[in-house]
C-alpha cells in the first residue's frame, strides 16, 4: 500500500521551487534593506511558550496545536506561528541589551490542526518579522510599508492594508465590560465555544468565524470607538505616517486578530483569491508580550505572511517571475577515453560553478544524447578520442541547434553572466 502525505501537508516539487526561491530571496533582500537580521528558531517549543504567548482562549491554543509529550514526559508543541518563539528567544538571549529597535525576520514552517480547505493547511510556511523596543507608531507604518514594498516587488501593485486599533490594558477592560454586557444578551445565538470563552475574553467572539457569531457581533460596540487617549493618539499618528509615505489603507473595525498578544495597532492584507478567510498577511503590536516571557517591559510589533496564500494570489493574478535558472551543459561521451575526460572536465566545470552533468546510467552515446534532449539541458557536448586529440569540442545549443567549437581548456574556464547565461570565449 502506498503511504500518502498527512492531510493538510503538501510537497513542494522541483518544478515549483523556482517561484518559492524567487519570493524568499526577494523577502530576504527587502528585510535586509529595511534593517532586519534573520533569526532561526526551533520548530518545536515547550508548550507554555504558546499558551503564554498566543493565549489560552485562542482557537490556536484551544483547538489547533500539535502538542505531545516527549520521551521524558515534557509537553512539546510544534510552533503554530513564529512570534511567541521569537519573543522567547529575545528574552532568553538577552537581546534587550542590544541597541533598539531589535529587528528580526524569519522564514518558518508552522503547524495548526485546522479544517483543511483552500488556503488553509496543517503545515504551512510563514515569512514574518518582529521589531522590539520601539513604541513609536512610525515603526508600525514602516513595517506596513515593508509589506507593501514586498508585494510591489512581486508585481502585486495594488495591495491595500486594513488597519485597526484594539487598545491596551488601559482601555480594553472597560471595552470588554461593555462588550460582555452586549454579548450576554445574545448568548443563545452564539456558538458553544464563544459562549464559553466570552466571559474570559469577549474579543475572541468578534474574531469568531461561525456565521451566528458574525451576525451577532456586527452590531457590537467597536474598540476603535472606545480607545484611551494614548491609543487614539498612536492610531492617529500611524495614519499620518502612512499618508506621509504614501501607503494606501482602510480602517476596518472588525479586525481584532486571532491571537491574544496584540495591543494597539493590528493590520491585515486580504484578498478574495486565497480562500474563505482571505488573509494573506496579518500582524500588529504586542507591547506586553516580552514581559509575559519574563523580560523587561519592551514594546514589539510584527507580521507574518502565508507563503501558500501569497502564491495563490500570484497565480490568480497570472504573475510570472523572470527565470534566473543557470544554463546547464550535458557532457556526453563517445568512448572509454571520452568518459574519463568528460568526468574530469565535469569536475573542473563544477569547481568553476558551471551546472554540468555526465552520464551515470551506462547509456550508449545515442541514449545519452536523447536523455540530454528530454531532460531539458541547454547545451550538449560530446567528447571522445577525436576531441581529446584535437583538444577542442563542439557544443550544441539544444534550442537553436547552433553549434560552436571551443578549446577544451577554454571550456573548463566558462563563466555565467548575472542572468545565468554562459559567457562564451568569443562573446
Ligand atoms: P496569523 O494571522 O495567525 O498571524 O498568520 C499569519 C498568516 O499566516 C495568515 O495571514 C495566513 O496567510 C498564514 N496562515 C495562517 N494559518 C494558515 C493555515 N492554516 N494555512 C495556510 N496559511 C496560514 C500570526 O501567525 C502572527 N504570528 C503574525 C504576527 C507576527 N503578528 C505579530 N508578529
Amino acid at each position: 500500500m502506498k503511504i500518502k502525505a498527512p492531510k493538510g501537508t503538501r510537497d513542494i516539487l522541483p518544478e515549483d521551487i523556482g517561484k518559492w526561491r524567487y519570493i524568499e530571496e526577494k523577502y530576504n533582500e527587502i528585510c535586509d534593506i529595511f534593517g532586519y537580521s534573520e533569526i532561526r528558531i526551533p520548530t518545536f517549543e515547550n508548550t507554555q511558550v504558546f499558551i503564554r504567548g498566543v493565549g489560552d482562549t485562542t482557537d490556536i491554543v484551544q483547538k489547533e496545536m500539535y502538542t505531545f509529550p516527549d520521551k521524558a514526559g515534557r509537553s512539546i508543541t510544534l510552533r503554530p506561528e513564529g512570534t511567541a518563539g521569537v519573543a522567547r528567544s529575545f528574552v532568553e538571549n538577552g537581546m534587550g541589551s542590544l541597541p533598539s529597535p531589535v529587528k528580526l525576520f524569519y522564514n518558518i514552517t508552522a503547524f495548526r490542526y485546522e479544517n483543511v480547505q483552500k488556503g488553509r493547511y496543517r503545515e504551512f510556511r510563514q515569512l514574518g518579522l518582529e521589531a522590539f523596543g520601539s513604541k513609536n507608531p512610525a515603526i508600525d507604518a514602516e513595517i506596513i510599508s515593508l509589506v507593501c514594498r514586498f508585494f510591489d516587488s512581486l508585481g502585486i501593485k495594488d495591495a491595500c492594508v486594513k488597519i485597526n486599533s484594539i487598545g491596551c490594558p488601559v482601555c480594553r477592560p472597560e471595552y470588554n465590560k461593555n462588550l460582555k454586557e452586549f454579548l450576554s444578551s445574545q448568548i443563545e445565538g452564539m456558538c458553544p465555544q464563544c459562549s464559553e470563552r466570552m466571559d474570559k475574553n469577549p474579543l475572541r467572539v468578534i474574531d469568531c468565524k461561525e456565521i451566528e457569531c458574525k451576525r451577532i457581533t456586527e452590531k457590537a460596540p467597536a474598540l476603535i470607538d472606545n480607545l484611551c487617549g494614548e491609543c487614539k493618539e498612536h492610531f492617529d499618528i500611524l495614519q499620518d505616517e502612512l499618508v506621509n509615505i504614501g501607503i494606501e489603507y482602510e480602517i476596518d473595525k472588525n479586525i481584532v486578530r486571532g491571537l491574544d498578544y496584540y495591543t494597539k495597532t493590528v493590520f491585515e492584507f486580504v484578498s478574495e483569491n486565497v480562500g474563505t478567510q482571505g488573509t494573506i498577511c496579518g500582524g500588529g503590536r504586542y507591547d506586553g508580550l516580552i514581559e509575559q516571557f519574563g523580560g523587561p517591559p519592551t514594546p514589539g510589533i510584527g507580521f507574518a505572511l502565508g507563503m501558500e496564500r501569497l502564491l495563490m494570489e500570484i497565480e490568480a493574478r497570472e504573475i510570472s517571475f523572470p527565470s534566473c535558472e543557470k544554463k546547464a551543459i550535458f557532457l556526453a561521451f563517445a568512448d572509454k577515453a571520452g568518459e574519463k575526460e568528460a568526468k574530469k572536465i565535469c569536475f573542473d566545470l563544477r569547481c568553476n560553478s558551471i551546472k554540468v552533468q555526465t552520464d551515470s546510467m551506462n547509456r550508449s552515446l545515442k541514449s545519452q544524447i536523447k536523455f540530454a534532449d528530454k531532460a531539458g539541458y541547454n547545451y550538449l557536448c560530446v567528447i571522445g578520442e577525436t576531441e581529446i586529440k584535437s583538444k577542442s569540442v563542439s557544443i550544441k545549443d539544444m534550442q537553436t541547434k547552433e553549434i560552436r567549437e571551443i578549446g577544451i581548456s577554454d571550456l573548463c574556464k566558462l563563466k555565467y553572466n548575472n542572468r545565468g547565461d554562459i559567457i562564451w570565449p568569443k562573446d
